[in-house]
């Protein structure tokens, strides 16, 4: 070393640091339109200006005399975008919408934003860049400041006092509050302040950052490489922008039915005896089931696109038998193509030039399950097309779902992903890893949905994924990865997954009863009762734990699960509908109450309870030997959905909570609906359904009502008009009660002869109902239409005929 140059370079001489300078705009010299685009150039740097609505405006930092316009695909193409009035005054360039008011300082580029009212909203006090490329943008925040938002991240529910990263990543490590990246990034930070919500996006794919904990009265918007490019999403209220960025990013696209249902993975069911002998035991248990995984222990050496001959060797036999059982195979697919010279995905990946490479044109090697591997260029069209058609070895094999799994991408080394030098082809605008990493597993799913849904005949093809970026909700599910065991990931998991809902990403869930360390009975019990209402609900988990199969912990165990299952089996109708309303409207599946009660300061930061839609409260016990909580009610009437027993809102109740109960509460004046139990999704296509219409009275006050969307459940054909929507509509009288239903859209008739209603413990008793005739409960139970009353639980059952149209009338 000594008799080198080497001894005396610069980094061992220990000089001092130099201070790095932040630019920033300066003033502003000149401004112009030019289709639509506001081009405000400054003395250091100039920014963009566009309305995409009369709530939304994009703006980006760029040099030179025009900005590159163009976005990730994270958003949407759009045609439309709205024409503010523009004026000019001595201080500002002031930008008025019908909704709001934009003014940029022509002194300092800040930028705030004002409502109809005038009241100030928003405030980007600087943007400031490094030389090094930088950039950081300082908005104000207030005293009342809240922040949701940002995707799956840990901690609680309000992130403020919080900062994080986006840069995904693969963290076996144990998931802590102080983490601050994990496998999905969603640069969509959410400010709730008073009565108004924003958000704001960072369109940037690269490492950024949201700092809301170290700069006093400000918080801080920031990415380290690529454009500074931000949206900003007006409310005034969450569901507004929520509404707004969904409408930007796109919504889920309805996923197959049997998606919806109890899914059951380990690494790994270890050979084809081994998966039948899962799927022969729920079914023997009658424990509902629809999915089962294949972990990577199902391919050849971890070749995807390959079965292991040995441990499977029919599986296209195994996979028919299965689907007769209504049990549907996922397997696992990573990224990562092992180098071996004889296996054709690797060769023709090398041959046609699919993989990503160095400047200098080597391909890119890291080590994964395979071993050393090299990785599609998805950013490539012609790859991710390539990587698409690939999936017809699946799909002809009956397979309609696929895990993708380490697609951030992970890679076993220090960098835990790709050198950060690595090109992307990116369609002919060439970029390095540092500048794309957050899109790579966004762009695998999207080719894996394409290719699967191109081999589909028409059917839904459901996705898995464990890595993603904004937009990723159009094309898969997602779970939160690598999570524990442990009591505290499974109160986690309730911030984290309404957070993602809350980030346009409704159709997620957490590894149920922990996928690394060793499940517990009252673990794995209290984790599928919370499970059984999230939107994705899977139990998984790792080589060498314990078991957390149902009927892992004896039979009383066995029977609390399989009665949780099945509740969700009976819920799925509800559900179903809720995944409905998220891609049309992008609401959130489960949602934190804030959501729905933005004026109650108790819920700003409540998230050991959540709502599933807007009426129905689940209040989880995630703690070990605790069998009764607080439970915080919001205003109005609840009823307990087990024992009927009403509550009035506003105010913390405490519940009992044994073993066997999950509580749940409902909303008074509210509808839910449940289907029939079924050991899978598509069981006898028996869609009978019962509305349960909670806390009626008969007064000119009460309405409830409730819409049901229905179709196949399986293919594409409800975007031609094939499905139904069937309105419920109750309405209070002074002398009783009115019911009706009406199919406003009946293209697709579910298979059913009769409609079923109970009013949940009504305040009143109903003499007689016009057309309808008083039977008895076993009348009823035998299929006849008319009605009755439950003495035991003072509930009226009312059965009739499935009819496009109906009306009752209940008197007192
Ligand atoms: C990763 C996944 C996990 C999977 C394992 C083996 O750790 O997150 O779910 O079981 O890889 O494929």
């Amino acid at each position: 070393m000594e008799d080198t140059s080497e001894a005396i370079h610069p980094d061992k001489a220990g000089l001092p640091v130099v201070q790095e300078t932040w630019n920033s705009f300066g003033h502003m010299i000149r401004w112009q339109e030019h289709n639509g685009v506001y081009l405000c150039y400054g003395e250091r740097s100039h920014a963009a200006l566009i309305f995409l609505s009369d709530g939304e405006f994009r703006f980006k930092v760029f040099q030179g005399e025009y900005p590159d316009l163009s976005t990730t695909i994270a958003i949407l193409p759009r045609t439309e975008t709205s024409q503010p009035e523009v004026e000019e005054n001595e201080e500002n360039l002031v930008f008025t919408t019908s909704v709001i008011q934009v003014l940029l300082n022509r002194q300092t580029f800040a930028l705030t934003v004002l409502d109809k009212n005038g009241q100030e909203i928003a405030r980007q006090e600087t943007v400031s860049w490094s030389p090094r490329g930088a950039t950081n943008g300082l908005f104000n925040m207030q005293e009342g400041s809240h922040f949701y938002g940002l995707g799956e991240k840990s901690s609680f529910l309000d992130k403020r006092g919080e900062r994080y990263t986006m840069w995904n990543t693969d963290v076996y490590a144990p998931h802590m509050p102080e983490i601050e990246a994990l496998y999905e990034s969603i640069p969509l930070l959410l400010h709730m302040q008073g009565e108004t919500t924003y958000g704001i996006f960072l369109d940037n794919p690269g490492r950024s950052d949201f700092d809301m904990r170290s700069h006093g009265v400000a918080y801080t918007i920031g990415c380290s490489t690529g454009e500074y490019d931000i949206y900003f999403i007006y409310g005034p209220e969450l569901k507004d922008v929520i509404r707004r960025y969904t409408a930007m990013t796109g919504r889920i696209s309805l996923p197959p039915k049997w998606a919806l249902g109890y899914h059951q993975s380990r690494y790994s069911y270890m050979n084809q005896s081994e998966v039948m002998q899962l799927a022969r035991d729920f079914r023997e248990k009658d424990i509902p089931c629809d999915v089962i995984y294949l972990d990577i222990h199902y391919m050849e050496g971890y070749r995807v696109f390959t079965f292991d001959k040995i441990r499977f060797p029919d599986p296209k036999g195994m996979i028919s038998e299965l689907k007769d059982m209504g049990i549907r195979i996922v397997p696992i697919v990573d990224p990562g193509v092992k180098k071996d010279p004889k296996y054709p995905v690797y060769r023709e990946g090398v041959q046609e030039d699919h993989f990503c490479r160095y400047l200098e044109g080597d391909i890119y090697f890291g080590d994964v399950w395979p071993g050393t591997s090299a990785f599609p260029d998805f950013t490539d069209n012609r790859t991710a097309e390539w990587w698409g058609q690939l999936h017809e070895y699946y799909t002809s094999l009956g397979i309609e779902g696929i895990w993708n799994d380490m697609n951030e991408p992970a890679v076993f080394n220090t960098l835990k992903t790709m050198d950060l030098d690595v090109i992307h082809k990116n369609n002919g605008k060439p970029m390095t890893h540092e500048e794309l990493h957050n899109l790579y597993g966004l762009l695998m799913s999207k080719a894996t949905y394409e290719g699967m849904k191109d081999h589909m005949n028409g059917r839904r093809p459901f996705i898995l994924t464990r890595a993603g970026y904004s937009g990723i909700q159009r094309y898969a599910a997602i779970w939160t990865g690598d999570n524990r065991s442990f009591w505290e990931h499974m109160a986690m998991a309730i911030p984290m997954v309404l957070n993602m809902g809350l980030s346009g990403l409704p159709f997620a869930g957490p590894d149920i009863g922990g996928f690394a360390h060793h499940t517990s009975a009252q673990l794995l019990v209290r984790w599928t009762q919370m499970g059984a209402f999230f939107p994705y609900c899977r139990n998984h988990s790792s080589l060498g734990t314990t078991r957390q199969e149902p009927w892992s912990f004896g039979e009383q165990i066995e029977g609390v699960l399989r009665e949780y299952i099945g509740l969700r089996y009976r819920w799925l109708p509800h559900l179903y509908n809720l995944f409905h309303e998220a891609s049309q409207t992008g609401m959130p599946i489960i949602r934190p109450l804030i959501l729905e009660y933005p004026r109650d300061p108790q819920v700003t930061n409540l998230c050991d309870q959540f709502l599933v839609g807007a009426d129905v409260l689940i209040a989880p016990i995630y703690r070990p030997d605790t069998y009764c909580r607080a439970v915080y009610l919001p205003e109005g009437i609840w009823h307990d959905y087990w024992t009927g027993e009403r509550h009035q809102g506003g105010k913390h109740i405490l519940v009992d909570a044994p073993l066997d109960v999950l509580p749940m509460f409902i909303r008074a004046s509210s509808i839910v609906v449940e289907g029939s139990l079924r050991q899978y999704t598509g069981d006898q296509a028996d869609d009978s359904i019962t509305f349960h219409i909670y806390g009626a009275i008969a007064d000119d006050s009460f309405t409830a009502a409730y819409s049901l969307y229905e179709d196949d459940g399986e293919t594409f054909a409800y975007e031609n008009g094939k499905h139904s929507k069937l309105d419920i509509r109750v309405q209070g009288e002074t002398d009783g009660l009115r019911l009706s239903m009406r199919y406003a859209h009946r293209e697709y008739v579910a298979v059913r002869d009769q409609l079923r209603f109970t009013l949940r413990q009504p305040e009143f008793t109903p003499s007689e109902i016009v057309g309808l005739e008083s039977i008895t409960l076993d009348d009823l139970a035998e299929g006849k239409t008319g009605w009755s009353m439950d003495e035991q639980s003072g509930d009226i059952l009312i059965q009739v005929l499935d009819t496009e149209q109906n009306e009752w009338i209940l008197k007192v």
